[in-house]
């Protein structure tokens, strides 16, 4: 099967939409809901309904009858959809973003920037999926939201936003769900207070926390002890309102979304590239932004998933359609290809200043690999399904530079560690890094029960990997699929996976 074919057979994917059946407002006011329940300010065209209290959603993936085959579209980027609602809420005039991800963590953006008096609503007539309208109060013109800023699970909402607050006279409070309030703040706290910002966090450095922003913020020179996009981008954020260059230096490239749309929307943003690796960026403060129309691409930190399933499930072949393959976001590809996967690409183009292609993926037989610490950034969030893909190769994968892992929405390594082994997979666990001794193709015992501790990519990479297991591997809750890719299993399920809900 290739693309044209998929698309001769189906009208062209569209994100939740193909398979599952449910229409997207469904899909919409299911999120709303909840996000209303956990107290987000919402926009202001959609009524409130309080849901009541949450059950677990306890998900269990057994072996499906046959390869997994069809092609879908998965959900918008959630890094770039991010930024289009922020970028848009700091423009003049009316941004129009289409494919827009409509998870919890990006809805708790929009309640965010709805919050200080931008205006981002969905566009229920739209042609286009996913599409959204964001009124923006240009650079300098957000006000005060009158309560907390609740951003859920959302570390990339919460630290950008600090950047945004930072660089206005105001207050705010940043609140989140118990994953995000774990999370370390201090890495934007920082830079940001360098900057003229105040913040006062619980244990000094974590949510809930409350950022007073600086009447004029100071353009800084900072060197980032991490590599960071989310770092980078809260000071580029708070550089917008500073009278003077801002320039971050990062030790590594990461994700350059934010300088790409900052451009797109008309600031002056400069990369160098540095001896040794790293890349300086210069903001121009207080540029005008003006309200541009952007396309966001299916995101492939969530393709990852399918194309993981893929590769695992015998005799399986599936088309993904316009996935962004950004250079610093396709370390996955490349690391799947190095381990021998048939991963073809074509139809490239370009959507929304982004590069993107669609994924033709086949079952492949895996050989072990080290993968370099250097190209930890470029696909940061895809290691827990590499492990899954790690344990079925032949030989061993050592998966190195990890430190990062230890603080996403959970601490990823020792959660892949602890049910890797829980599933009859040999594992050690380092420090920094992740080796994994793969079974050569041979079933893992599975049969295990994992807690995924509000990590909606920990229950992806486990409900993937129990496609291949001997026994089903059940995850106590899958509700934090919902923040990145909604519709997940019902996706899956109409590729030919076999998932299924406790008592359905
Ligand atoms: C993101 C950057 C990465 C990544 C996260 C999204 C972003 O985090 O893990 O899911 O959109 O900038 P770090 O900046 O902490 O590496």
């Amino acid at each position: 099967m290739n693309t044209a074919a998929c698309q001769k057979q189906n009208e062209p994917a569209q994100p939740g939409q193909a398979v599952i059946g449910l229409t997207a407002a469904d899909v919409l006011e299911t999120r709303w809901r909840r996000l209303a329940h956990a107290g987000a300010r919402l926009p202001s065209n959609y009524e409130v309904i309080v849901s009541p209290t949450e059950q677990p959603n306890i998900l269990t993936a057994g072996r499906p009858d046959g390869p997994l085959t069809g092609c879908l579209r998965v959900p918008g980027d959630k890094s770039i959809s991010h930024r289009a609602l922020m970028l848009g809420a700091l423009a003049v005039g009316e941004t129009r973003v289409t494919g827009l991800l409509e998870g919890e963590d990006v809805l708790a953006t929009a309640g965010a920037v709805n919050a200080m008096g931008a205006e981002a609503a969905r566009i229920e007539d739209a042609s286009e999926p996913n599409s959204w309208r964001v009124v923006g109060c240009g650079v300098g013109g957000l006000g005060a939201p009158e309560s907390a800023l609740d951003v859920g699970n959302a570390g990339t909402g919460a630290r950008l936003m600090m950047g945004v607050v930072a660089g206005h006279p105001m207050t705010a409070t940043f609140t989140g769900d118990a994953s995000l309030c774990r999370r370390p703040m201090g890495r934007v706290t920082g830079p940001l207070e360098m900057m003229g910002a105040r913040f006062q966090g619980r244990d000094g450095g974590r949510l809930p926390m409350t950022v007073t922003g600086a009447e004029t913020p100071l353009p800084i020179e900072y060197e980032l002890p991490m590599a960071s996009a989310q770092v980078k981008s809260a000071i580029l954020l708070a550089g917008l309102t500073a009278p003077g260059i801002t320039t971050v230096i990062e030790p590594q490239p990461t994700r350059d979304h934010t300088e790409n749309m900052l451009r797109h929307f008309g600031a002056q943003v400069e990369t160098e590239y540095l001896a040794g690796g790293g890349r300086r960026i210069a903001l121009t403060g207080q540029p005008e932004l003006l309200a541009r129309d952007l396309t966001v691409p299916a995101d492939i930190s969530s393709a990852a998933f399918p194309m993981a399933a893929a590769i695992l499930v015998p005799g399986s072949e599936v088309v993904l359609e316009g996935v962004g393959l950004n250079p610093l976001r396709a370390g996955f590809v490349t690391t799947l290809r190095d381990m021998g996967a048939e991963v073809a690409e074509s139809g490239r183009r370009t959507e929304g200043g982004e590069p993107v292609a669609d994924l033709t993926v086949r079952a492949s037989s895996l050989k072990g690999i080290t993968v370099p610490a250097e190209r930890a950034p470029s696909m940061i969030d895809e290691y827990p399904i590499l492990a899954v893909c790690a344990a079925l190769a032949e030989g061993t994968t050592r998966m190195q530079g990890l430190a990062e892992l230890r603080v996403k929405e959970s601490d990823r390594l020792a959660a892949m560690a602890a049910g890797l082994a829980a599933a009859g997979v040999e594992v050690e666990e380092g420090k920094n890094e992740l080796v994994v001794r793969g079974t050569g193709g041979r079933a893992p015992a599975g049969g295990c029960r994992v807690a995924v501790d509000l990590d909606h990519r920990i229950a992806m990479a486990f409900l993937v990997l129990g496609l291949v297991t001997e026994a089903p591997v059940t995850i106590d809750d899958g509700a934090a699929i919902d923040t990145s890719f909604p519709g997940f299993v019902d996706l899956m399920n109409g590729l030919g996976a076999n998932i299924t809900a406790a008592g359905k």
